[in-house]
């Protein structure tokens, strides 16, 4: 190893400290002025970012006028204002806690721009990537922050604006972008994680979910084996913390009411415990509901009276908030994910969707399995990475939702393959059938469990044979919560068809199961009998989309809640039964 080059350890140390502690600082801000060499050095150092065809198209406009930075403050404010109005109540509660910008509390501001067109059209690299120019600027930016930190100066990044009417407030001239927006003083003392990990608005992402060798997917940190998500997130799921049971337990039985009176609620209240592995278990919000959306080919054999093009459509209604999940998850505080896993229709990107098709629908199971091995992994795999993700994203509870038309067919060739139960006994009228096509859909489930002969100890192999990518994606969604300890709250009957698939992969997975509703579909009693659920809302539905779950949610939040604000008798004062 040829060490020449390399930085004496100590110095190493300092760079690697550097990185490590530079925060995003928004409060705790010191009124005394930044003295100017320390500020030139700070700006020298943001100055020799490494830039795009050596463009540098950064500009500083230093701002330390208080009249300037009320106005700024003010279009930070307006903007503040209307993010918070589009958040879900559990979000905006949370965010009604954060600070997001320090332009008062601090001496001096920065704006970072961009001139995208500076050194002409020959600039190297920017020619094909017209993004260089902005990332370039970035780069300042970064050695700004880190030089700062080293100067013990805090810095705040806000973005909060409208982008114009920020170059309009500082004079930029219409060839200039602005970048970035920071907030620069000297402060008490720098937090050790991000505020927003430390306020449990988003958490750190794992390097290892970062790294992937020679191809995207193959995940593995240098040095070590590539990872195989799926038996990676297998091999972390556990049994339930029966230590943090018997608490919950106990504390059940010293609350101020009477032993049990909260009936299914208090196992409920133990399960999530164990879940958590603690007791009290943190409070299951905010909570997002992910809508995994995918066409079926079983749809030719007429088992349904609605065209196929209708998952489409009702996609683009949920995008536009018009659903039923959309209304329920307004009224539970919940937001709503729309993932399209296997749409068979070209969906524009939108804002609230998340594009993750595997192919435009599934082939016919009638005729041959629904989808190859593979399609079944990389779905598995989407399901677990969305789970992942949404709890990075600061979601302490899941709630499962689907779209699908012909997917309640799907959902009964699944139930019988994993319950060995009868078709005629796990298959429903599903969106509402007559009888000729309700004993034609019990044929097609007979006939496709013919065919593929299903072996309920190869899970994937059961998947690859029925279908619907939004079942394996919600298996794979069911394990991947159940991994990160987090409760996942069950919708119907394409949910229960998913978590029998997700407890063949890892029995364990269910302790992080909790069954929203009985649906009216007869499929879903078989699921949940199966899986030793019990639904916490039967009231007849037969939607899908999230909305049993979502009914269902505020119960399974009230039951935190009370294992963790209910007064015990010893410490309220109340005397016990004798
Ligand atoms: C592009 C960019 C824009 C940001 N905008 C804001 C903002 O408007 N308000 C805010 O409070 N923080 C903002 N931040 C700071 C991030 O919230 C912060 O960097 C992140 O939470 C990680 O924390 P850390 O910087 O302390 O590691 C921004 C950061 C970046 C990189």
């Amino acid at each position: 190893m040829d060490d020449a080059n390399r930085y004496p350890d100590d110095q190493r140390e300092a760079l690697y400290r550097v990185i490590a502690e530079r925060r995003d600082v928004r409060r705790g801000f010191r009124p005394d002025p930044v003295p100017a060499d320390v500020l030139g050095r700070v700006l020298a150092a943001a100055h020799q970012a490494p830039s795009v065809g050596f463009s540098q198209p950064w500009d500083f406009i230093v701002i330390t006028d208080r009249t300037r930075r009320e106005r700024v403050a003010a279009l930070a404010r307006k903007h503040r204002d209307e993010f918070a109005a589009g958040l879900p109540a559990a979000r905006s509660r949370a965010f009604d806690r954060l600070k997001i910008e320090a332009i008062l509390d601090t001496p001096v501001n920065i704006v970072v721009s961009c001139d995208r067109t500076r050194g002409g059209r020959h600039t190297l690299g920017r020619h094909v990537q017209p993004r260089t120019a902005d990332f370039s600027s970035v780069l300042a930016v970064a050695n700004l922050w880190l030089a700062a930190r080293a100067e013990g100066l805090g810095v705040g990044w806000v973005s909060f604006f409208d982008e114009r009417e920020l170059a309009a407030e500082v004079g930029l001239p219409a060839h200039l972008a602005v970048i970035a927006y920071l907030c620069v003083g000297y402060v008490a003392d720098f937090a050790p994680e991000p505020e927003l990990a430390t306020a449990g608005w988003a958490r750190r992402r794992p390097l290892s979910w970062a790294v992937h060798a020679e191809e995207f997917g193959r995940r593995g940190l240098p040095g070590e084996e590539p990872v195989d998500p799926l038996a990676d997130v297998i091999a972390a799921i556990a049994p339930p913390d029966e230590a943090a049971m018997t608490a919950a337990r106990e504390r059940q039985d010293r609350m101020t009411k009477p032993r049990g009176s909260l009936g299914v609620l208090e196992e409920v209240s133990v399960r999530l415990a164990g879940l958590a592995g603690s007791c009290p278990p943190p409070l299951p919000e905010p909570a997002c509901v992910a809508v995994f959306a995918a066409d079926h080919g079983v749809h030719a054999r007429g088992v349904t009276p609605w065209p196929q093009e209708v998952t489409a459509q009702m996609v683009a209604n949920f995008l536009a908030g018009g659903a039923v999940v959309n209304a329920f998850a307004a009224q539970a505080g919940a937001e709503v994910t729309v993932v399209d896993i296997g749409v068979a229709a070209q969906l524009e990107p939108v804002p609230g969707l998340l594009p993750r098709k595997i192919a435009p629908g599934t082939a016919d199971f009638t005729e041959g399995p629904a989808m190859t091995r593979d399609q079944a992994m990389t779905a598995l795999t989407v399901g677990i990475e969305i789970a992942r993700d949404l709890v990075a994203a600061g979601n302490r509870c899941l709630v499962t939702g689907d779209m699908g038309i012909a997917n309640t067919t799907a959902s009964a060739a699944l139930i019988c393959a994993f319950t060995g139960a009868d078709p005629a006994e796990a298959t429903g009228r599903g969106t509402g059938i007559d009888a000729a096509m309700y004993a034609r859909k019990i044929d097609v489930v007979c006939r496709g469990l013919a065919r593929h002969q299903p072996d309920p100890a190869d899970p994937v192999g059961v998947i690859a044979a029925f279908g619907g990518f939004e079942h394996a994606a919600l298996a794979g969604f069911i394990l991947g919560a159940a991994a990160l300890r987090v409760p996942v709250v069950l919708d119907g009957v394409i949910a229960g068809a998913a978590a029998l698939a997700a407890a063949a992969l890892a029995p364990d997975s269910i302790a992080a199961c909790f069954a929203g509703h009985r649906s009216a579909e007869p499929g879903h009693a078989v699921a949940l009998e199966h899986l030793g659920l019990r639904p916490l809302v039967d009231l007849g539905l037969r939607l899908g989309e999230g909305t049993g779950a979502l009914l269902a949610l505020p119960l399974v939040q009230s039951a935190a809640r009370a294992l963790r604000d209910v007064a015990t008798f010893d410490s309220a004062g109340v005397t016990d039964k004798l």
